[in-house]
Parts: C-alpha cells; structure tokens; sequence
C-alpha cells in the first residue's frame, strides 16, 4: 500500500502558506544522516517532517514539494521501520541538542560522540560523576586533581581507547592532521586485529 498524493500536497499546501521551510522526507534508503548535516539542519529556521508509513509516499510528492521548497531525504540508519515518525523523533533530538540554549552546559555537545571540533570521528570515552568511589570502584583519581589541562588530555584518551575498540572503522577515517603525537602513542597501544576487532577487551 502506497500513501496517495492529494491528502500530501494539501498538507504541504497549508506548510508552505505559512512561510518558508524545508521538507524532510525519513527514508530507509539512503546512509545515515551524517554529523556535518545535523549541524547544517541545527541552523535551519524551519524543518517540516513528512513521515511515510506503508510503503512509502506516492514519489510525486517530493517532486512536486521541490518545485516550492528545499527536499532532502534522510534516513537514522540501515533498517526498516513501521512508518517516519520514530525517526522524526530521533533525527528532532539529534538536531535540536545542538541549538544553542538547549543544553545545560554547552560543553556537552562539544564532547559528545561524533561531535565537531578535536573530537570529530571519535566516540565519547567513559564517564564518571560523585561519589568518589561507589561500590568499591573508584572514579579515575586524574578527574578530582581540579587540573584542567590534564583531566582533558585524559578525556581525550580515553575517547580514543573507546573508538579505537568499538568502532575502529572511525579511527581510520579520522584525518591524521587531527592526531597530535600522544594520541598515536594511545592509538599503538589500542592495536586492533586486521578484522578490526580489538586484540583484547
Ligand atoms: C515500512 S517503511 C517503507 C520502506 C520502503 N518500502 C523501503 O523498503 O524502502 C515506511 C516509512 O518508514 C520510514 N522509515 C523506515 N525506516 C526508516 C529509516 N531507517 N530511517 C528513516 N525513516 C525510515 C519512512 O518514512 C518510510 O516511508
């Protein structure tokens, strides 16, 4: 079953009398959409979602929505859901954490897996909060030293590590002018198989 035209280009209709915007279609058919365009949406002064369910939407819509609005088609990742509405939600998160405002402390965004800025193309290493140490384990020491410059060297370490072990495919595509010579001791240390799996866990 295919989702009709008329009751989408009436809808769209009533989207475009209200100013401008542009028309995200979620789509299982293309690649995940990437960090850089996330941020490029973050700044876009209004996204409208067209959310498929079925088999999708009769594919005159979107040529003839591009007549009077920007289209772009965007998928969350290499499945098939139920319908777009659950990957509105994801793709809504995703983009809105970045606005300015929207997180308490705008660190958090800098640091996050896939974030721009040194961390680019590396995943968030572990972290921590009080109590000091819980249940017999300690919190790393380096974070409660109050000295900054080391508590981010050791972030960035352990970012490293993590992506390193778990998604190494983003290690290789990390351009080597964002590596200093700490991080390729750290990355030697992390030696993963040819399979790129991790040597040891
Ligand atoms: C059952 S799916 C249609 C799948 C389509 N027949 C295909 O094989 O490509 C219905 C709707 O869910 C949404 N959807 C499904 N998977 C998605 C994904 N990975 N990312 C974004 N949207 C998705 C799209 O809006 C799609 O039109």
């Amino acid at each position: 079953m295919v989702m009709k035209p008329e009751p989408w280009g009436e809808a769209l209709d009533e989207v475009v009398a209200k100013g401008p915007a542009r028309l995200i279609l979620p789509t299982p058919t293309r690649s995940a959409v990437p960090p850089v365009r996330r941020r490029a949406l973050a700044g876009e002064e209004r996204l409208v979602f067209g959310c498929g369910r079925y088999e999708g939407i009769d594919a005159r819509v979107a040529v003839e929505a591009a007549g009077r609005m920007p289209v772009e088609e965007l998928s969350i990742g290499d499945y098939v859901l139920n319908g777009g509405e659950s990957a509105t939600l994801v793709m809504v998160e995703a983009i809105t954490r970045l606005l300015p405002g929207v997180l308490g402390n705008t660190e958090s965004a800098v640091q996050d897996s896939f974030a721009s800025g040194g961390m680019e193309h590396l995943v968030e290493g572990p972290v921590y909060t009080k109590p000091a140490v819980w249940r017999g384990q300690e919190a790393p020491p380096v974070l409660l030293s109050g000295n900054h410059g080391a508590v981010d060297r050791w972030r960035r370490d352990q970012a490293l590590r993590k992506t390193a072990r778990n998604r190494p495919d983003l290690v290789a595509a990390t351009p080597e002018e964002r590596l200093d010579r700490r991080d390729r001791e750290v990355l030697a240390e992390e030696a993963v198989r040819d399979d790129g799996q991790p040597v040891a866990d």
